[in-house]
């Protein structure tokens, strides 16, 4: 049994990870400011596996409290998920973004280092491969140019963990580059709760299903693509979940740096999804054609070779079931986790 740092595991992919990781025997710590997420989180992961997760509410910028945890626990490895995500938002706000992502980062790394602990899995992104390659996207291909900070500073922090390992030889850095994650925990008592109006398509198409929402925008349909909507690689959160397990225990094992694509290396367009949903659901979802998004490219999906080779892990689960347990999150929480509270 390993113990594991989940910075922002009460998030979407750190609590369906926690899970994993606990039903795999290892223990898990949960450091999270709750700053998109919610305690009623750790409740739930109890629900599932029988433990509760060690939880610690902690900004991972503030080194005191960071190094509290250390101070106070053998930690074998860190997961580091906490940050922010919103695509739009980095423009707006790109100093807080570079800020929050990146001191973070270097603030783990640099308690690590004082407490001699080497085994680091990254939450990178897809986004890294930036529009001028082809996909389907290979561990290989040299890095492109971001269209925005929160991609950048997935971007530049894979940096940071690259010297930061090359540095220091007894470290090891997993770099998972994630495709586009939707679904929920099979039990519907964990899933994605966008805070405000969701940015993704999956919480949007679930909120219009469940009456929070009147009609989803399609963004676009006259790309080069075969209905004219954007494709993409979803995968379901519980593979996800199990590709960061599969990396831990790899980094645990070895050294160095290594990245990983975590998708299932096909693409759906935003109409195939729709459908998928509406027969997985059994409800209409009311939607219009409208503009093109910013900074959406037509077609994004991985080689998902890699991880098969050296993690020994395949995304297993289908569209429908990804639909299915999306729906059977969002029907069982219409309102989120904030409906547990008066
Ligand atoms: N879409 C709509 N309407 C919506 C929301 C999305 O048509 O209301 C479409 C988008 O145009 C896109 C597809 O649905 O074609 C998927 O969009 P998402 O916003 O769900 O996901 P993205 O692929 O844009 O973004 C995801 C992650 C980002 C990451 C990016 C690139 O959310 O964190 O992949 O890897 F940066």
């Amino acid at each position: 049994m390993s113990r594991i740092l989940l910075t922002g595991g009460a998030g979407f992919i750190g609590s369906h990870t926690a899970v994993a990781m606990i039903e795999a025997g290892h223990s898990v710590i949960i450091a999270d400011n709750l700053y998109n997420s919610d305690e009623v989180v750790i409740d739930r992961i109890e629900k599932i596996t029988g433990v509760r997760p060690d939880f610690r509410f902690c900004d991972v910028c503030d080194n005191n409290q960071v190094r509290e945890i250390f101070r106070e626990n053998e930690i074998d490895g860190v997961i580091h998920f906490a940050g922010y995500k919103a695509v739009g938002e980095s423009s707006e706000k790109p100093l807080e973004y570079y800020r929050n992502n990146i001191d973070s980062t270097l603030t783990l790394l640099e308690i690590m280092r004082e407490f001699g602990v080497c085994n680091f899995v990254f939450s990178s992104s897809a986004t890294v491969y930036g529009p001028d390659n082809e996909p389907p996207y290979k561990e290989s291909m040299k890095k492109g140019s971001c269209s925005n900070p929160y991609s950048w500073t997935k971007s530049m922090i894979e940096q940071i963990l690259t010297d930061a390992a090359a540095a220091n030889p007894d470290m090891s850095v997993m770099l998972l580059r994630y495709f586009n994650p939707i679904g929920a925990h099979k039990s519907g008592l964990i899933g994605e709760d966008p805070q405000g109006i969701p940015n993704n398509l999956m919480p949007f198409i679930t909120q219009v299903a469940v009456g929070r929402r009147e009609e989803l925008t399609v963004f676009g349909d006259d790309y080069d693509t075969p209905d004219g909507t954007c494709r993409r690689d979803y995968i379901h959160v519980m593979d996800l979940a199990e590709g960061h397990l599969k990396a831990i225990e790899l980094a645990m094992s070895s050294k160095g740096v290594e990245i990983f694509n975590l998708g299932t290396g096909v693409p759906y367009s935003v109409l195939e999804v729709i459908k998928a949903f509406e027969n997985a659901s059994g409800i209409m979802i009311n939607y219009t054609i409208g503009d093109r998004r910013e900074g959406d490219l037509p077609g994004l999906w991985a080689d998902a070779e890699k991880a098969e080779r050296m993690l020994g892990w395949k995304a297993v689960r289908t569209l429908d079931d990804m639909c299915r347990d999306s729906w059977n999150w969002q029907s069982k929480n219409p309102k989120g986790y904030k409906g547990d509270k008066k």
